[in-house]
């Protein structure tokens, strides 16, 4: 595998959630696996009231890796990653430590070294800092990975557009998605793709619908602050579920580099059909409103889901329906999609284990480390005709070795550091995405009270779907 090139990165919210859960534990894997520079090194930042010491940070990230990691911070390799942390505050009228620990970590990493900054802080924080690195000159042949939402609606994210394009150019841009970087939605391109087996009815004709649904049991886990302004639509559907779809809906690109790919997925995304505020439920757990930091009449919603329309002619007529939501009964991430069926006249009539629930599908759990299963009916043994379900599964885990297997995160820093975009979503996608959202984010309906450990709010999350259902198959793939 390629190892990127020598490199300083700069951890902006070096304190905050996301670095702690994803970015220090996904960064001391990527080192595990051999997958960082021979040379890096690794500055933590944030504004001057969350300033800590270098030491102080080397301590935060080992309980960041001790609690969130797959290996334990101990030993040479921990040593060796402790010592490429130092730490230097920013606020943007005094980014005077930052600049002072970016030199001394690039005196170390060597001239050679490129930059590449991570913005993991809040969406209001994103102009002042990009700004900041652009007065600073940091930002001159340099890379930046944007988090997600990539603004709150279209006019947002155009803005941000221009403020980034004041700064950087798009080639230095990586707007990241982390569940672009997860394997089994990688996998789904090689499902389509490379086999002669699902691409040819991979279409409206043989296809009645397609879900994708993020169920998940967490709560706010800390986190109102973000959470209240920003809710569950623009948590995880205009961002990862969409994406998704993208993928799931996209024509065969060329090629796989950045602009074939990212061609095909925008023209999925403009091919959308405005959302109407009629397709969307909004939902809000019981309790929530007690949660500390939350408004007590807070409107904000914990789960949305909605019906999807790609109108293009490979999916004219096909709904797609999304759900995610918090406090759920099950962490699940799945994509089903029903096929159409023979009229089976010559064949008893079989019992399935729901009246609606279709006897073919293609169900793939992306879920890591994801299996894929096909079902059918098979002649159930015996002297009568009598069909019963019948699945075919592909599993990850028994399948290829692991040892090579990144988590989202780790999979696109390292695409950032390689300077390949092709898992990073483009800003025309994601104004397409904005824009279809439009008549929803005028006009959203109120959320309804769902209790937790349930599916959502009932009966509109089931009368949402109709006649279809939500599918979740047992978890196992089996
Ligand atoms: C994040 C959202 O982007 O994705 C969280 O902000 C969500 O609310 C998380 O829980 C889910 O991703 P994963 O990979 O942890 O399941």
């Amino acid at each position: 595998m390629t190892r990127p090139d020598d490199h300083v990165i700069v951890l902006f919210g070096a304190t905050g959630d996301l670095a702690k859960r994803k970015l220090l534990p996904g960064l001391f894997n990527l080192a595990n696996a051999g997958l960082l520079p021979d040379r890096y090194r690794i500055v933590g930042s944030a504004p001057t009231q969350f300033a800590l010491s270098d030491a102080d940070f080397r301590k935060h990230a080992r309980d960041a890796v001790a609690t969130f990691g797959l290996a334990e911070p101990s030993g040479p390799a921990w040593q060796t990653f402790e010592e490429a942390l130092s730490f230097g505050a920013a606020d943007p009228e005094n980014p005077e430590p930052l600049l002072e620990a970016v030199r001394t970590a690039e005196d170390s990493a060597g001239s050679q070294a490129r930059r590449l900054f991570h913005l993991a802080i809040p969406p209001p924080a994103f102009p002042s800092v990009i700004t900041m690195l652009g007065d600073t000159n940091l930002a001159q042949e340099s890379k930046v990975i944007v988090e997600k939402p990539f603004g709150t609606d279209l006019a947002s994210a155009r803005a941000l557009n221009e403020t980034i394009h004041a700064v950087f150019a798009e080639s230095q841009i990586f707007r990241i998605d982390h569940f672009l970087g997860k394997e089994s939605v990688d996998n789904i391109l090689a499902l389509r793709f490379a086999n002669g087996l699902f691409e040819p009815i991979w279409n409206r004709d043989h296809i009645t619908h397609v879900q994708i649904d993020v169920p998940e049991t967490i709560g706010l886990e800390g986190r109102a602050r973000f959470y209240e302004d920003t809710g569950a639509f623009r948590d995880m559907i205009v961002t990862h579920l969409i994406q998704v779809l993208g993928i799931v809906a996209m024509e065969p690109p060329v090629t796989l580099d950045a602009q074939s790919l990212r061609d095909e997925k925008a023209k999925v995304f403009q091919a959308l059909r405005p959302i109407e505020p009629g397709h969307v439920v909004r939902g809000q757990y019981e309790g929530y409103r007690d949660e500390p930091g939350v408004a007590p009449d807070s409107q904000t919603e914990t789960l949305a889901a909605l019906h999807l329309e790609v109108d293009n002619w490979r999916w004219a007529g096909v709904p797609f329906y999304l759900r995610s939501g918090k406090n759920l009964a099950q962490h699940r991430e799945v994509i089903t999609l029903g096929l159409r069926e023979p009229p089976p006249r010559m064949f008893h009539p079989h019992f399935s284990k729901h009246e609606s629930e279709p006897d073919n599908k293609i169900v793939i759990d992306f879920g890591d480390p994801g299996w894929i299963a096909v079902d059918f009916l098979a002649k159930e043994p015996g002297p009568t005709m009598d069909l019963g379900p019948a699945r075919m599964t592909f599993r990850y885990d028994n399948s290829f070795c692991q040892a090579h297997g990144l988590q989202g995160y780790e999979r696109l820093i390292l695409d950032a550091m390689l300077g390949d975009q092709s898992l990073f979503t483009r800003s025309d996608g994601i104004e397409h995405i904005w824009d279809t959202s439009t008549p929803f984010l005028e006009n959203p309906p109120p959320p309804r009270p769902y209790a937790p450990g349930s599916w959502g709010p009932e009966p509109a999350i089931n009368e949402l779907i109709a006649p279809h259902y939500w599918y979740l198959p047992d978890d196992r793939g089996v």
